[in-house]
């Protein structure tokens, strides 16, 4: 593996217990090519000691802010500016807190305050502090920043509990190292994509909807345009901002995303449909908001049309992905509707749980296509749809 030749990774190390894979990580990173220079928390060298990281990497390890024998040896300003990507991994929830609120208490903090390079965090704690808003408030501030944030991966932690938390392996951090620095394998690919739920007016106030809250399709849509693809996005309301480098056209009901999508998708190379359209609409549009005068209201629903559907059956259609959310015999019906749909491969979520499908910020995947498949486990929707995204890439080169 040569694909990080060339790259310089400074790897931060906070102190938890996924310390220890930090040095596998440094392996891998080192045989893909990269040049890695570690510094580390004070809390991190209770778990690890430098000792570990500066026999593997063959460099001194950073440890101290003010040691002028380690700053004769690079200052931390210039340890700043000579990285291409800073990956701290683990990321605890103490040190994403530290950086959330801008301090420079320790060497790693002040280097991410000095540096100008892309920053990414790999988080790794117990499953409640992952999920505490105290940490989401802290990942949604660093991310509006510029920060990339990598797993958690969900599973069996240390502490003995099961959820969201673990940090991504390894190897597959390392993958995503790769992808960051190699983006184009979609470069000049067009990518249109549907996402959030449709709105079904009853009256003026009222209407028929459904639970999607778009995240699941942005963050496809945003993995896409991560491998360098041209994205647009067709959305349904949500309370979702629209993505950066991504056109976005808002629609309300499933008749304006039918007609939006049929607006663009001859000038696209891959079509997903990640939308939770509504099957039904009312028949009749009342004008004036209808009073409750009656104990029974009887809703009269036809059918919409199937984008997804529609867009496959095209004479020449682009590579087309649809989503399948099923309550039961996930991989059966997805299949089915894979087959009958004609489609390149469907993604099939299971719905109506507590953790994954709508709404939630996790979701696993079970991806088919006509001779493979591959099963996502529960994670974050933003890296699942990078998953997603790259098994999309594969697909659509291999069939093309
Ligand atoms: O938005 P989130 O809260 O993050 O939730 C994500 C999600 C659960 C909505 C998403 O992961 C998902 O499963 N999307 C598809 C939901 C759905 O409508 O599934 P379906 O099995 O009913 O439809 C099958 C496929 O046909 C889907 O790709 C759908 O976009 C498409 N379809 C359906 C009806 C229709 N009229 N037109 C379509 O294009």
């Amino acid at each position: 593996m040569s694909g990080l030749a060339n790259k310089k990774i400074l790897l931060g190390v906070t102190g938890g217990i996924a310390c220890y894979k930090s040095a596998v990580l440094l392996r891998a990173l080192q045989s893909a090519g990269a040049e890695v220079r570690v510094v580390m928390t004070p809390a991190a060298q209770a778990f690890v000691t430098p000792l570990t990281f500066q026999a593997l990497s063959g460099h001194p390890v950073y440890t101290e802010l003010l040691d002028p024998a380690q700053e004769a040896a690079m200052d931390h300003i210039s340890l700043a500016r000579w990285a291409d990507l800073v990956m701290i991994a683990p990321a605890t929830a103490d040190f994403m807190a530290r950086v959330a609120t801008g301090q420079a208490n320790d060497l790693l903090a002040t280097l991410c305050l000095a540096t100008e390079t892309q920053i990414v965090l790999a988080p790794a704690m117990n499953r409640q502090m992952w999920l505490n808003s105290a940490t989401q408030d802290n990942l949604q501030r660093l991310i509006q920043r510029g920060y990339l944030c990598w797993g958690p991966d969900d599973g069996a932690q240390a502490c003995g509990e099961t959820g969201p938390g673990r940090m991504l392996e390894p190897e597959a951090l390392c993958q995503l190292v790769e992808n960051y620095f190699s983006p184009g394998t979609l470069q000049g690919v067009k990518v249109l994509i549907t996402a959030g739920a449709t709105r079904e007016p009853i009256d003026p106030v009222r209407y028929v909807g459904n639970r999607s809250s778009g995240k699941m399709g942005y963050a496809v849509a945003e993995s896409m345009r991560d491998l360098g693809a041209e994205v647009t996005l067709v959305s349904g309301p949500t309370a979702l901002t629209s993505p950066s480098k991504i056109t976005t056209i808002q629609v309300e009901t499933a008749a304006e995303m039918y007609s939006s999508v049929m607006a663009h998708v001859d000038n696209c190379d891959i079509f997903i449909a990640v939308a939770a359209v509504a099957d039904y609409r009312p028949n009749h549009i009342a004008s004036n908001k209808i009073k409750k005068n009656k104990e029974i209201l009887a809703l009269e629903l036809v059918k919409n049309p199937d984008i997804l559907a529609e867009v496959a059956a095209k004479n020449d259609p682009p590579f087309t992905v649809g989503f399948a959310a099923e309550t039961d015999q996930v991989e059966q019906y997805a299949d089915e509707k894979r087959r009958r749909k004609q489609l390149d491969m469907i993604a099939a979520n299971r719905v109506g749980s507590r953790v994954g499908g709508f709404e939630s910020d996790q979701n696993a995947l079970l991806l088919l296509w006509q001779d493979g498949r591959e099963e996502l486990p529960m994670m974050e929707k933003s890296y699942l749809a990078q998953r997603l995204a790259e098994r999309i890439a594969k697909q659509f080169h291999a069939r093309n």
